[in-house]
């Protein structure tokens, strides 16, 4: 079959390095994009005179018909034809014939595929800003619900400090946040047009970009056709920004995964977000967040790809960019379908709140709390601290805690503690009076919910 590119050509080529080079097992997912670029193309073609207007409405119509039968899903793509860009070219020429050649002029299909990539990110970073922000609202939801439940918060995974349920659910409320706003910030990187920059270095077609950009509703063009053209930032910053966020997801995944455990069962996932075991029957898995937790591990390996395969690279296009779309869109779907998965699996999490709250009693995590209140009585903070790290010891060889002590014994060690040690002691009260701003105090947990509420509102 004769290539398109098949002029300066006398060798056949080998069917076996033709699926070596394709791309349109994968790429075809840009058919969408690539006929709105060529339509727009052909547009501008037509208003600046290059092609006839019979010539532009042949095309147009053309194109439109395949735009239909992609909609029908009745098209069909060949390894000969490569990639996209040149089967919807060949598809083209079956539906108008010759004219159809005259679609590729004053452009490339380095600024193409450039093009159809642009048009994709764009409408997959939207669709991840709304999903994000689609999961905030679950975790503010889930924190209201939960002001009041008492959980250890940890540091080094062993109780610190007893804080609320929602203070925690507000964290990666805070985190999913700045996800949210790195994927919108990002898109005024993605929102540029390089159609028109052709091969690498323009063309002599007075074509006129600003109009063919204005068409696909881009906000601004590459200023420079090498750059428009080589250009992968904008891919790499999406698949960095992707990292990140499974990086936050993971990190929920693992702590959900702990909670779901025996030795904690501070939760239980629905039946729908689990599974069980083919041998054990008495197992039910938490298996959607740990294949979250490990899908964090190829979209690293996507973003680190790209970044390997950009690196050595001389401008301006080379095959080796044809590398850089299976990442995208395997990171595309990866996140899209975690965050679904993630709403869903939190928003039905069921809190075993009474377990929660005990395993904050019987501990030591209200040992800053016997420490500030005898520096707020005048004992310097040191010293406070040396004197309670000794009773803990003391109580852990007893096998008694805090709350157990007796007050004559408390009275031993300083008269500055009196019978009100014992309120003070609560995990309750511990969270109640820790009103510093941003801290887990109810009432500023509350303050935090009601502000998140505001800016999702105002989103
Ligand atoms: N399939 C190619 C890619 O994805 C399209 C651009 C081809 N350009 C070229 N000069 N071979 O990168």
């Amino acid at each position: 079959m004769k290539k398109l590119w098949g002029g300066r050509f006398e060798g056949k080529s080998e069917a076996w390095i033709d699926a070596f080079g394709a791309s349109i097992p994968f790429d075809q997912k840009l058919a969408k994009q690539d006929i709105i670029g060529s339509l727009a193309h052909v547009k501008m073609l037509a208003k600046t005179g290059i092609l006839t207007a019979d010539e532009a409405e042949q095309i147009t119509l053309g194109l439109t018909t395949i735009q239909e039968k992609l909609l029908a899903d009745e098209l069909t793509f060949s390894i000969e034809n490569e990639d996209i860009h040149l089967n919807i070219e060949k598809l083209l020429h079956d539906e108008i014939g010759p004219v159809a050649g005259k679609l590729h002029t004053g452009r490339s299909r380095n600024d193409q595929v450039a093009t159809d990539m642009h048009l994709y990110l764009k409408e997959i970073v939207q669709e991840v800003i709304s999903k994000i922000h689609l999961f905030r609202q679950v975790l503010v939801h889930k924190a209201e619900e939960n002001i009041g439940t008492i959980m250890p918060g940890y540091t080094h995974l062993q109780h610190a400090q007893p804080i609320s349920f929602a203070h925690h659910m507000m964290a990666y409320y805070g985190m999913l946040t700045r996800d949210q706003e790195r994927f919108s910030e990002s898109l005024k990187r993605i929102d540029i047009s390089p159609l028109g920059c052709a091969a690498l270095a323009g063309t002599t077609f007075p074509i006129d970009r600003a109009y063919s950009a204005e068409l696909l509703g881009f906000s601004s063009i590459y200023e420079n056709s090498l750059d428009g053209v080589s250009d992968r930032d904008f891919i790499l910053e999406f698949l960095s920004n992707s990292s990140i966020l499974m990086m936050h997801l993971s990190r929920f995944c693992e702590e959900i995964i702990l909670w779901c455990s025996h030795e904690f069962q501070f939760v239980e996932l629905t039946d729908t977000f689990s599974t069980g075991s083919s041998i054990m029957p008495q197992k039910k898995n938490p298996d959607m967040a740990e294949l979250i937790r490990g899908k964090s591990g190829r979209v690293y390996g996507n973003f680190f790809s790209l970044l390997t395969v950009l690196k050595g690279l001389p401008l301006a296009y080379n095959k080796d960019l044809q590398e850089d779309k299976e990442g995208m869109f395997d990171t595309s779907h990866t996140i899209l379908t975690s965050l679904e998965i993630m709403a869903g699996m939190v928003e039905t999490m069921k809190l075993n709140q009474e377990i929660m709250e005990k395993s904050t009693e019987k501990d030591f995590s209200n040992a800053t709390e016997l420490a500030d209140y005898l520096a707020s009585k005048g004992m310097p903070f040191r010293q406070a601290h040396e004197v309670v790290g000794k009773l803990v010891l003391d109580c852990t060889k007893q096998g008694i805690y805090l709350q157990d002590v007796p007050l004559e014994q408390y009275q031993a060690i300083t008269p500055l503690i009196q019978s009100d040690i014992y309120q003070t002691l609560s995990s309750k009260t511990a969270i109640e009076r820790r009103h510093s701003y941003g801290g887990t105090g109810f009432d500023q947990v509350k303050a935090a919910i009601e502000r998140s509420k505001l800016k999702l509102e105002s989103e």
